[in-house]
Order: structure tokens, then sequence, then C-alpha cells
């Protein structure tokens, strides 16, 4: 699979951006409504990874990873949900980048007689913050089909833009 000049840019400009500063988050989400104009950010949006020979690039991997360490105890392993929080995999089925980041970022309560349903905000959190690019890229492949449940393997580091990116920019 080749991947074009526009898509690179579009990783490129994600991960710069997210610089992993909490207090950058909410300019975070500005920035991602006035880039969904942008083509390349629109794939970006829909296809946040890289998947060849079923092995995913590194912002697939770290946010599996990521998403273990911060999500699942609500939300389920491998973003299926539970009894207490809804499946991610079937949310990023509709939801967009910015509104996931949103939920992230400032948390969500529901509480009335029926319900004490609670999100937590992550602003605060830049082991979460820090690698939201990722865990929403690891949640999109699942949700897109592309990753299966449980540890997914990684593409090796000489084949992985996303890598290089990353690691390019730390
Ligand atoms: C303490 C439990 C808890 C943790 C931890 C948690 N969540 Fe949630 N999350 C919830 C609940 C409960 C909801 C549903 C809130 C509501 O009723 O609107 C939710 C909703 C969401 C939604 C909106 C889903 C939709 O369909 O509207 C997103 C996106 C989300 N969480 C992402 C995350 C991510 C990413 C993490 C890890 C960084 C995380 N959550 C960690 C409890 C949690």
């Amino acid at each position: 699979m080749s991947f074009g000049h526009d898509r690179e840019r579009g990783i490129r400009r994600r991960s710069r951006w997210v610089s992993g500063l909490a207090a950058l988050a909410v300019s975070a989400v500005m920035a991602g409504n006035a880039m969904a104009q942008d083509a390349s950010t629109d794939d970006w949006e829909q296809k946040p990874y890289i998947i060849k020979d079923g092995k995913v690039d590194y912002g697939v991997y770290n946010g599996f990873r990521r998403y273990h360490a911060s999500c699942h105890v609500c939300h389920g392993p491998d973003g299926l949900g539970s009894s207490y929080a809804p499946a991610l995999v079937e949310s990023l089925k509709t939801m967009s980048y910015s509104d996931f980041l949103e939920v992230v970022v400032n948390g969500r309560q529901v509480v009335n007689a029926s319900s004490d349903s609670v999100m937590p905000s992550f602003a605060e959190v830049p082991d979460v913050m820090f690698y939201i690019d990722h865990i929403y890229a690891y949640l999109k492949a699942r949700s897109n089909d592309e990753v299966g449940r449980g540890r997914p393997k990684r593409l090796p580091a000489g084949e992985d833009p996303v890598f290089k990116e990353w690691k390019a920019s730390q």
C-alpha cells in the first residue's frame, strides 16, 4: 500500500499539534474544527492509521496500550463496552474526531433519576491527552473492523512512517 503526500502531511500535522499539553487540548479542539475543511485531515479522520499485512502502525499499537491503561475499566476490553459505559467501537462509527476529543477533554455527566453515568474529564491527564490521537486511531481501526481483539502486531519501525513522525516530534 502506498500513501500519498496528503496523507503523510495529515499525520505530520496531527502529531505536531497534539504536543502533549493538556492545557492545549481545548485549543486543539478548535484547531481540529478549522482543519476539518482540509481534505487531508478528512482522510486522517476516517482512516487515521496504516495497516499492512495485519500489522499496525505505532499510533494504533500505542493507542491499544493507552486505551487499556486508561479507558477499558469503564469502556470494556477492546472498546466493546460494558454495562457502565458505551462501546466506543460503535460510537466511532458515527462520532467525529472533534466530538470524540471534546468528550475526552471535558467529560460528560448524565445524572438524573434513572442514570448516574459519568465520563470523567481527561484534560489534566497527560498520559491520555499526550496520546489521544493514538487512542483515536486504535478505536477507529477497531470501529472500521480493521483490527481485531487483543494486542495488535506492529509494523517494523523502518516501514512505519507514523513511528518516524512520532519520534521526530519528541
Ligand atoms: C470512570 C469510567 C470511565 C472512564 C475511565 C472512561 N470513560 Fe468514557 N464514558 C464513560 C461513561 C459512563 C460514558 C457515557 C456518558 C454519557 O452518559 O453520556 C462515556 C462516554 C464516552 C464517550 C462518548 C461516547 C458516545 O457514544 O457518546 C467517549 C468518546 C469516551 N467516553 C471516551 C473515553 C476514552 C477515550 C477514555 C480513556 C481515555 C474514557 N472514555 C474513559 C465512562 C468512562
